[in-house]
């Protein structure tokens, strides 16, 4: 029977936008396999109903857990913020999760001022107005929906002009009201860097959460006793259940990683 710590890391998000945390997890634990559910048929969870996005966590993690997975990363900040409670009471796994970093982003402004840019989902779920509360009271925080740039990004079109009319739009009041920093609460929006960098230029910092989650899987797995420490060959799989070229596309450099379509 193969050991515990030699099974793999469960990782899911509504959609393709956790790769990005699969790639920080990747370089920071090489030794690990994974496995990542991409729910890209049922993107945006954003728009959904808190029990909804619970149900759809719950399809997740389940699988996930049948596959053998030692620990679930939820690769999404709305899954985070609307469901990680209810994973953490109802299974008998760890779990890490992704929120908004608005804390960091308060603690090193200078203007006094910060963007999120995130999901309706997450900007609603109670999750995250504790967390905002919680900010200092000096610190204003411009919460902009990036209503849209799921989808877009689903499709392969994070270079599009239309991804950069609504970018312009969502940033251009954080902009003008002289915000320092801006926290991407969404882990689809990584993507987006390139762009949103040219829109804001250098006098605004981008915080985003990937590497701080990587590193929360490693002390966990530390912690349990579960990280690999063999040699053992690892695997790195994807599933997907709608088209997959997007995923082809994000990983054409990557070799040893294997992309299926799995109807769930
Ligand atoms: N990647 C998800 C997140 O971090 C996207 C949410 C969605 O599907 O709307 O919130």
């Amino acid at each position: 029977m193969i050991i515990k710590s030699q099974q793999p890391i469960g990782i899911f998000d509504s959609g393709i936008g956790g790769t990005s945390i699969w790639k920080e997890i990747n370089t920071l634990l090489p030794k690990e396999s994974t496995i990542y559910l991409s729910d890209s048929k049922n993107a945006p969870y954003g728009q959904k109903t808190k029990e909804e996005i619970i149900d759809l966590s719950i399809k997740n993690t389940e699988i996930l857990i049948n596959k053998g997975c030692k620990i679930i990363v939820v690769a999404c900040n709305t899954a985070t913020t609307n469901a990680i409670e209810y994973l953490r009471a109802n299974y008998n796994i760890p779990f890490v999760g992704i929120e908004p970093a608005i804390k960091p982003a308060s603690l090193q402004t200078e203007t006094g001022i910060i963007g999120i840019l995130a999901t309706k989902g997450t900007l609603n779920s109670s999750l995250f107005e504790k967390s905002s509360a919680n900010i200092n009271d000096n610190v204003q925080i411009i919460e902009q929906i990036g209503e849209g740039l799921v989808e877009l990004i689903e499709n392969g079109e994070m270079h599009s002009l239309k991804i950069r009319g609504l970018l312009e739009k969502y940033l251009s009041p954080m902009i003008a009201k002289k915000c320092d920093y801006l926290v991407l609460g969404c882990t689809h929006y990584p993507y987006l860097i390139p762009q949103i960098k040219s829109i804001i230029g250098n006098n605004i910092t981008i915080i985003d959460s990937g590497a701080a989650v990587a590193k929360q899987t490693k002390n966990i797995l530390v912690e349990k006793e579960l990280l690999n420490t063999s040699n053992n060959q690892v695997s790195n799989t994807f599933y997907i259940n709608k088209e997959k070229s997007v995923l082809k596309e994000i990983f054409k450099e990557y070799d040893k990683i294997e992309i299926d379509y799995l109807d769930f």
